[in-house]
């Protein structure tokens, strides 16, 4: 009988233990204090970059320049190179962290996955080095996050702010427009700890991206921002 107690207690106990363990895990994920978390990211193959050159009187390209971790983004951005291209702008794609002088462009494009309400560090980094370049040519931002999945006017409202802390950090910088746009989530891909965090807070699976929102959007970057035209536009907000 008293082992009977003792076992049900030690159950309860480890049953506890389990619990504050992973609630801990999944609030140092959220809250980003485990830097050294590894993320199972996507292969190289994933990550294209490309180069669209068209007959153009233009000498100058526009970038659209992205930061992804498992590739969802990346096909964001190369549809929107292409569509920019299909307009007659030559255009490069290209991953961030490939990129060096941005000399020869006269409008770039920047955009990245959203990761705890944030964009991810290399593209925020990016926005900083490159703001003295970027605040004399057209620039948009773009945003990819699994709370566009439901693109309500209040989910807008809620992913535009993630992109606040990098508006008012680098103010110089003036975005023609921001695409806000939903992504792609497979569990597969993510480490146990991703997994977890990503079923804990019934994020859908899937591919939700919106191939027709997002060529609207970079249409319009050209023939409502001008963005094409390397001319500095008015300022919307899209
Ligand atoms: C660990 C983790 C954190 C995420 N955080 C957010 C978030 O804060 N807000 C959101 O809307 N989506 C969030 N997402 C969803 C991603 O933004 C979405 O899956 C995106 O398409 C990933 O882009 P990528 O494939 O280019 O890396 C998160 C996904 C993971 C795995």
């Amino acid at each position: 009988m008293r082992m009977e107690t003792e076992n049900r207690e030690q159950r309860r106990i480890s049953r506890r233990s389990f619990l504050v363990l992973t609630g801990g895990i999944i609030s140092a994920i959220s809250l980003g204090s485990l830097p050294n978390t590894r993320f199972a990211h996507a292969s190289a193959s994933e990550f294209p970059e490309s180069e669209c050159r068209v007959r153009s009187e233009a000498d100058k390209k526009f970038l659209v320049a992205y930061a992804s971790k498992y590739g969802s983004t990346a096909g964001v951005a190369d549809v929107i190179g292409k569509e920019l291209c299909s307009r007659g702008a030559p255009v490069d794609v290209l991953l961030i962290k490939n990129i060096g002088d941005l000399s020869s462009y006269r409008g770039v494009v920047v955009g990245s996955a959203i990761y705890k309400r944030k964009w991810l560090p290399e593209a925020v980094d990016f926005v900083k080095m490159n703001r003295e370049v970027l605040r004399r040519v057209p620039v948009a931002y773009f945003l990819v996050c699994m709370t566009m999945c439901e693109p309500t006017e209040e989910n807008r409202r809620k992913v535009l702010a993630y992109l606040d802390p990098l508006l008012k950090e680098v103010p110089q910088v003036k975005p023609v427009g921001i695409g806000t746009f939903a992504g792609a989530l497979h569990y597969r891909n993510l480490s146990w700890l991703e997994k977890m965090l990503m079923k804990f807070i019934g994020a859908p699976e899937g591919d939700f991206r919106d191939w027709n929102a997002i060529r609207a959007w970079a249409n319009d970057l050209q023939e409502v921002h001008g963005l094409a035209n390397g001319l500095r536009p008015t300022i919307v907000n899209v």
